[in-house]
């Protein structure tokens, strides 16, 4: 059974970072079309965006590529626009672009950078909910997932504008799910843990001039299951909340982290 069989999702941040392993949104897209979704993939990188679709027609899926900026209201309104456009309706709106470049902590980071890390952080998936959700209300529901991070809650030594736009990211989940919940829409966030994605490693290895196989080896030793996990790990979870199984989930943030928030308490 097609768990999401005739949905139009939008996947926004659907491309990719170059790399050995394939990303969250990209996989996220992929495992939206094989459960039966048409897929409108967005992205800042078109090019990326296309390989998604190519991928996601070579396994015979219904999907199409838009060019938007999520940090411009102009593009967020275009991409609904666009999805309305070529497929009449919105029923899940997947927001999974994040970024945290030149995060240097507290007195390192330069303002230029916080602001751009908070404005594509937060204020872009804040702007593609406020232009999506007058068409999910007008249809009587959809869907809404942010991706987050797991060091929105837990210790993440040295961030700053990522940890607390990600923070800021699941209040503005928790304030969507209880805004919309009156219009049968439903809003929770991820929150990937450690995961073996090209952001991460390739990202990482590049910014701090670490080796690749010993960043996954020490990132390996800090999950308590013993491993990063995979985009596919995040997509499934995304998957579960995008479907039915899960329509009685709404404000809920679901860490994917293989057990290290557990340490929390
Ligand atoms: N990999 C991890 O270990 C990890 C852990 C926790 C959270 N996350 C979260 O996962 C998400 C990203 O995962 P990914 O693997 O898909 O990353 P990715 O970098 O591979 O893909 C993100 C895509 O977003 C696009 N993008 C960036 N800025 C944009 C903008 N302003 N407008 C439109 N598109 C834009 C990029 O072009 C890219 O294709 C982020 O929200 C990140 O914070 C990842």
């Amino acid at each position: 059974m097609h768990r999401l069989q005739n949905n139009i999702a939008i996947v926004v941040g659907a491309g990719q970072t170059p790399g050995a392993t394939v990303g969250n949104g990209r996989a996220t897209a992929i495992t939206f079309a094989r459960e039966g979704a048409t897929v409108l993939l967005a992205d800042r990188d078109l090019a990326s965006a296309e390989e998604t679709r190519a991928a996601i027609e070579g396994e015979g899926g219904r999907a199409s590529s838009i060019e938007v900026d999520i940090t411009r209201e102009d593009d967020c309104r275009r991409l609904v626009a666009t999805c309305l456009e070529r497929y009449g309706r919105i029923d899940v709106l997947h927001n999974n672009v994040g970024i945290g470049a030149h995060d240097a902590g507290v007195t390192g980071t330069e303002v230029e950078h916080f602001e751009r890390i908070f404005r594509v952080n937060l204020e872009g998936p804040l702007l593609t909910c406020k232009h999506a959700l007058p068409a999910m209300r007008a249809e009587g529901g959809g869907v809404i997932t942010n991706v987050s991070s797991i060091a929105s809650v837990a210790a993440a030594t040295g961030l700053v504008a990522y940890k607390t736009s990600k923070a800021a990211l699941n209040a503005l989940t928790q304030t969507l799910a209880l805004a919309n919940a009156r219009y049968g829409i439903r809003a929770n966030a991820i929150l990937p843990g450690l995961i073996n994605t090209p952001m991460a490693i390739e990202g990482i290895s590049a910014a701090r001039g670490v080796d690749r196989e010993q960043l996954i080896a020490q990132r390996d030793r800090q999950v308590p299951l013993g491993k990063m996990g995979t985009a596919w790990d995040v997509a499934a979870a995304a998957l579960f909340l995008a479907s039915d199984e899960a329509k009685f989930i709404t404000g809920v943030l679901l860490a994917v982290d293989g057990g290290q928030s557990a340490r929390i308490g």
